[in-house]
């Protein structure tokens, strides 16, 4: 496997000896994630899950998924945040943007419960209203409150096609092992719905290499063992602290660096579609993790050339509080030529028969060369291809990086405090029982 950490269009905005004044906080970041005092304390449990996991319930997945394909058109993948993105950025990275349209062995595969919009529910409802339908609600709490509220909708559409006893058979949990009162796992147990694992010592945005993503991604047709395969030969290479060639502690380093040199924003970018949800993951992995005690740095994500056309005029000009992250495969999913043409109306003649990638590198090019000289530092990561085992190594590039970063700043990378405040206000405003008297 082969990713790479280009920083070549950074350096030169990173001051001389700020690097090697990172480097023993970067030590002591990687030693803290890998100290068993602290994995014992924190959900530090990704860190070996390429080679720790449960063999028998991934088994189990894999002929769940099969069943599922079997037996359904549609499968709505119902959770939020953590229980959401990693799923659909796998999907995406791997089959690309148009997974449902281009799929022809197995259902579509759409995601709910990531908000409370009537409109997004209702439109699902629709689609499912005369296909086959199969359910998985992720929640590793069992006690959100926008994947429960979908997951009731769906349950009641389950059990009006199917009678009681037959929505039990399509529908799937997956939330934390231990049945707590009032929660998920509790009710699925009761009503005897097949169950997989969130496990405990792993978090929500952590957690994609695990049931959690797993499910989704193998009913969507892609290899996990693939991509587990990805994620363990990335635990290899990144077992050791040697700065000079583990990319995963270079990548924390430069992003605190760039941080402390007043670059308060980084911008995830990419030049393919199917990278959208990439993008999204990131976001959620680095904003939960990082932004805390007032600290962090603010992740934001784009593809280009599409928002080139958008925000590349703030990118090129606007405030210099920018870095950005690129993430570029060697190669794309598809060849595609520039077709000939008899006539040059569109002026492109003069790349007529070149490929489609070889014009997108040029413009990736061209583009880090003017954002750089406009004052945005870039750092770029290339993998080999868009492929279950490219997608399973960048998962746990990031995830190690995200837990150093987090330490080098000064946070706990693995709780989300501030995720609660939304939440109480909501429950006071509704009425929730347990939050009476309480005020905003
Ligand atoms: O990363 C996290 O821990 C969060 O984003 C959670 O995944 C998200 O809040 C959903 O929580 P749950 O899976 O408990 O429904």
């Amino acid at each position: 496997m082969s990713l790479r950490l280009d920083t070549q269009y950074a350096d030169q905005f990173v001051s001389a000896g700020s690097l090697e004044k990172l480097r023993p906080a970067a030590e002591a970041a990687f030693k803290k994630v890998r100290d068993p005092a602290e994995r014992s304390a924190q959900p530090i449990g990704w860190l070996t899950l390429p080679e720790d996991y449960d063999r028998e319930e991934f088994s189990r997945i894999k002929v769940c998924a099969e069943r599922i394909k079997k037996m359904c058109d549609v499968f709505v993948v119902i959770g939020i945040g953590g229980s959401y993105l990693g799923a659909r950025a796998a999907i995406e990275f791997v089959k690309g943007a148009n997974y449902n349209a281009l799929n022809k062995n197995g259902p579509a595969v759409y995601f709910s419960g990531n908000s409370i919009d009537p409109d997004a529910l209702s439109e699902l409802l629709e689609i499912c209203a005369d296909k086959d339908v199969c359910v998985n609600v992720i929640s590793k709490s069992g006690t959100t409150t926008e994947p429960a509220i979908a997951f009731r909708v769906f349950r009641e559409l389950l059990e009006k096609k199917y009678g009681a006893e037959g929505a039990v058979k399509r529908i799937f949990v997956t939330t934390d092992k231990t049945p707590k009162p009032g929660t998920l796992k509790e009710f699925a147990d009761a009503v005897g719905y097949e169950t997989f694992v969130v496990p405990s010592n792993i978090g929500g945005r952590f957690s994609v290499l695990s049931a959690v993503g797993l499910l989704p991604i193998a009913v969507a047709g892609c290899d996990i063992d693939a991509m587990m395969a990805g994620a363990n030969d990335a635990m290899k290479d990144f077992a050791d602290y040697d700065f000079t060639k583990n990319t995963a502690v270079r990548y924390a380093v430069y992003r605190n660096c760039l941080h402390s040199e007043g670059k308060a924003v980084e911008f995830y970018c990419s030049y393919t579609p199917a990278l959208q949800y990439t993008g999204e993951w990131l976001k959620q992995l680095y904003g939960e993790s990082e932004g805390k005690d007032h600290k962090g740095i603010f992740p934001a994500s784009a593809v280009y050339s599409t928002d080139l056309h958008s925000l590349g005029q703030y990118v090129q000009d606007g405030e210099r509080i920018l870095f950005e992250t690129v993430l570029i495969p060697d190669e794309p999913r598809y060849k595609l030529d520039i077709p000939k043409a008899a006539l040059d109306t569109d002026g492109i003649g003069y790349i007529a028969g070149k490929s489609l990638h070889y014009v997108n590198s040029k413009a990736f090019l061209g583009t880090v060369l003017a954002h750089v000289k406009g004052g945005v530092p870039n750092l770029v990561v290339s993998y080999e291809k868009a492929d279950e085992k490219n997608f399973g190594y960048l998962v746990y590039f990031f995830e190690l990086a995200c837990a150093i970063s987090g330490y080098i700043l000064g946070v706990c990378p693995f709780n989300q405090p501030g995720v609660e405040a939304y939440k109480k206000n909501m429950f006071i405003l509704l009425g929730k029982p347990g939050y009476e008297g309480q005020t905003i």
